[in-house]
Formats: structure tokens, sequence, C-alpha cells
């Protein structure tokens, strides 16, 4: 469930129409809603209740500010993948030892970053990652807690592009080869081995992908502590899906995902740790854009909205459905029809959907697309220059913008032009 609902004919986010904010704002513009995060995290630390766990937010779901401060008032940790996020978790307050470090290409630099900053633990995916930590470590005198991150090759039965625990991706080590890894980080002084990694993939809508994962971590487990390895912690990753279709099936819930989990892990006495982005965040967001012409084409209607690719990239890289739906509600009975509807960007990949049916729009109308809260904002860019554009958070009837609109200048002023041209 969100927080955005109609009421009097009119979407709101909390208490806020969504019109009032387009007026203040202008458009296209990010809304998120607080009460939405929020219960979002806590369904998870529910969910997770009968373990001792710690939930960090996977921040590059959407990792503004404001979004992070709240989660960290929440008690969440942060999944981070890069120096910048780990900046962006301490900024917002996350003590460093609620902040793990996850990714398959981490450097020196941002192993050191998070050493001196504080860091729960690295997850590691590989084997020359192993070695440069540990020898940063020693550097440090430090040592550096760790857990390996095991590819466990089940099929996560997702998109391509956001599966990640197959034996023919970049991530993680094969499990196979994981006693042999966890006995060379015994043999590093600069490296402790405090449990295991693993993440199989995102949207994910079904269960069973993760039983067959944690059931490997379970089994490995055991051997690793037979071989005298003190595992006290499991990461399990993010990945639970979200609906993005209305009316289709939805994926499992939280507190499914935490039955099994204690069904499956329960019994290891480990703390249970997830990685969740896109849950806490998808359905919390919104994109609202106005429709700047309606383009009769051969046979098709176009919507031409002020939103675009750059905006929003999930359906030109991930041909991922958005529901889309007008911010005024239409009379009921009206009768819909097919648009494809696309931005401004000159690109015929900037089609935002193809067919979609909605009840006539007129140019100067404003739609909202669901569950763009997460991978929304984070992966949009200014090409055409197009301004990155603002992100606003609700909180029952209060809102505020929380990153502004960049000015024209502001864009051309980062450029710099030596002389000699
Ligand atoms: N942990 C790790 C190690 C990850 O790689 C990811 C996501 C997460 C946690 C969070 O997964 P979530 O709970 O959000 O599914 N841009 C794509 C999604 C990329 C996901 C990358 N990794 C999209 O828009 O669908």
């Amino acid at each position: 469930m969100d927080h955005f609902l109609y009421r009097n004919g009119a979407l709101h986010a909390e208490d806020v129409p969504l019109a009032e904010i387009a007026a203040a704002v202008g458009t296209p513009f990010y809304c998120y809603s607080s009460a939405t995060l929020v219960r979002h995290f806590k369904a998870f630390d529910e969910a997770l209740a009968g373990m001792d766990h710690l939930i960090c937010y996977a921040m590059k779901a959407a990792s503004n500010q404001a979004i992070l401060t709240l989660m960290a008032g929440l008690g969440a940790g942060m999944d981070v993948v890069s120096g910048g996020e780990y900046a962006r978790a301490k900024a917002a307050g996350v003590p460093g030892d609620r902040i793990v470090f996850s990714g398959v290409g981490k450097t020196r630099d941002e192993m050191r970053m998070a050493l001196s900053g504080g860091v729960r633990q690295f997850n590691l995916e590989s084997e020359p990652e192993m070695e440069v930590l540990n020898a940063v470590a020693l550097e440090m005198g430090v040592v550096a807690p760790v857990t390996v991150r095991v590819n466990p090759d089940v099929d996560a039965r997702t998109h391509a592009k956001i599966a990640t625990g197959k034996s023919e991706n970049k991530f993680g080590i094969p499990i196979t080869r994981a006693r042999e890894v966890y006995a060379r980080i015994a043999r590093m002084p600069g490296l402790k081995a405090i449990g295991i990694d693993v993440h199989i993939g995102s949207q994910l809508t079904d269960l069973e992908p993760y039983r067959q994962a944690f059931a490997k971590v379970a089994e490995l487990t055991e051997v690793l502590r037979a071989d005298g390895h003190e595992i006290i912690r499991l990461d399990l990753g993010g990945g639970l899906g979200i609906p993005y279709e209305r009316g289709n099936t939805a994926p499992p819930l939280p507190h499914e995902y935490g039955a099994m989990v204690q069904e499956m892990l329960g019994h290891t006495g480990c703390e249970i740790e997830i990685e969740p982005g896109r849950l806490i965040a998808g359905n919390a967001g919104v994109m609202v854009s106005e429709v700047i012409y309606v383009k009769q084409g051969e046979g098709r209607d176009f919507l031409i909205i002020d939103g675009a690719m750059n905006d929003l990239i999930r359906p030109a890289m991930y041909d991922a459905h958005h529901d889309i739906v007008p911010v005024i509600e239409p009379a009921p009975g009206v009768e819909q029809q097919p648009y494809d509807i696309v931005g401004p960007v000159c690109e015929s990949g900037d089609t935002f959907a193809k067919q979609r049916m909605m009840a006539p729009l007129a140019a100067g109308d404003l739609v909202a697309f669901r569950s763009a809260g997460a991978y929304g904002a984070v992966m949009s860019s200014e090409y055409n220059t197009r301004p990155l554009i603002p992100e606003v958070l609700v909180q029952g009837d209060q809102f505020a913008v929380i990153r502004k609109r960049p000015s024209f200048e502001e864009i051309i002023n980062r450029d710099t032009v030596p002389e000699w041209v």
C-alpha cells in the first residue's frame, strides 16, 4: 500500500494534492511520501522481528539526503556501493557500524575511506579485491571485517539486466570455491571473516529462488563453521519485488519473505542483515509530468509529455512498465483510448508506453508515473541539457523541495572552457 490516492477527484501524495506541488515547483518532478517510506521500512523490520537483524537500506534505489535522514532516524543501516554513497550515509548521520560496503569494484581510496570512517563490514566480491583490502588494512594498522559474497548459481527469474546470482554474472565468488576462499582469508591478518553475503537479483516476484539460495547459504554456514570459521552474520542482499502493474498478481510481501528467512536460516542463530532498496522506495515515489502536446500520428495518438528518458530511464532500459495515471481523476465511465506516451528527447527509445489505455488527455494535463521512487531520480541524467528534475518530500499536509531544479546557468557553469579553445 502507498499513500498516493485520489481524494475529491485529485491525486494526492498523503494530504497534499500533486497539482499543488506542480504549481509550486513546475514539472516534471519526483514526489516521495514519507509515510510510505516509513511503512515499508517497518514492514521489513517487523517481518524479521523474531531474529537478531539489521535492515541496511540499499540507497542506490533513492539516495536523496532527506530520504536517508528519514531512514537513519528509523534505525536503518545502509548498503553502499561507492565512496559517494558512503559519504551520503555518514552525512545522514548513519554510524559507521551500520554501513555495509558492497560492490564489485571497490577502490583503495574507498576502502581507506570506510576503514577510517567506520564500517560494519565489506562484502567482498573477488580474490584480487581481498588481497587489496588486506594490504590497505595492514597499512592502516586495522583489521577489516568482511563477508564473502557467494554466487549460488540460481536463477532469480527476473530481467536479465538485474539478475546477479547466476554463474555467468560478474558478481561474487562461486559458492563452490567458498571453503578455499575463507581459508585464504583466515591467513590474511588484515581481514576477519564474520559472515556470508548473497544477493541474487532485483525485482524478484517469487520466493523460490531465495529459498534455493538460502538453502545453499545455510549449508555453507555449517561447512565453514566446521572448518573453524566464526560465522555470526548472514547478509541476504535485497531484491524483493514490488507490484508495478496494478491488477496483476503481486509479489510476496515482506512478512512472507521474513517467514521464509526464519524457516531457511533461523536455525543458524546468525544475525540477519538485508539490503532492500526497491521495496522501500519504489512505491513511495511518483514522477509527475505535464502533457505538452497531443499529436495525432498515423493510426495512433502520441502524448508528448515534459518528462523524458533522461528523467526516468527504466522503460527505455529494461522495457519496464510504470502505471501512468491522470492527476485529475477521470469521470466514472469515461471511455479510454490508446496513447503512445513519449518524451521530448531525440530518440525513439524515449517512449514510456505504447498503446496505453488512458482517459482522454489534453495539453496542460498532469500525469503521474507510479512506482517511480526507486531507480528513478538516481538514474537520471542531463541528456539533451535537460536539468535534473526536482525531488519533493511530503509528510502529512506539508511538502518540501529536497533537491531543487538547477538553472541553466548552474549547468553551464559546471563546465570550464580552457583559454586555448
Ligand atoms: N544489494 C545489492 C548487492 C544490490 O546489487 C542491490 C541492487 C540491492 C541490494 C538492492 O536491490 P533491490 O532491493 O532494490 O531490488 N536499476 C535497476 C535495479 C538495479 C538493482 C541493482 N542492485 C532497476 O531500475 O530495475
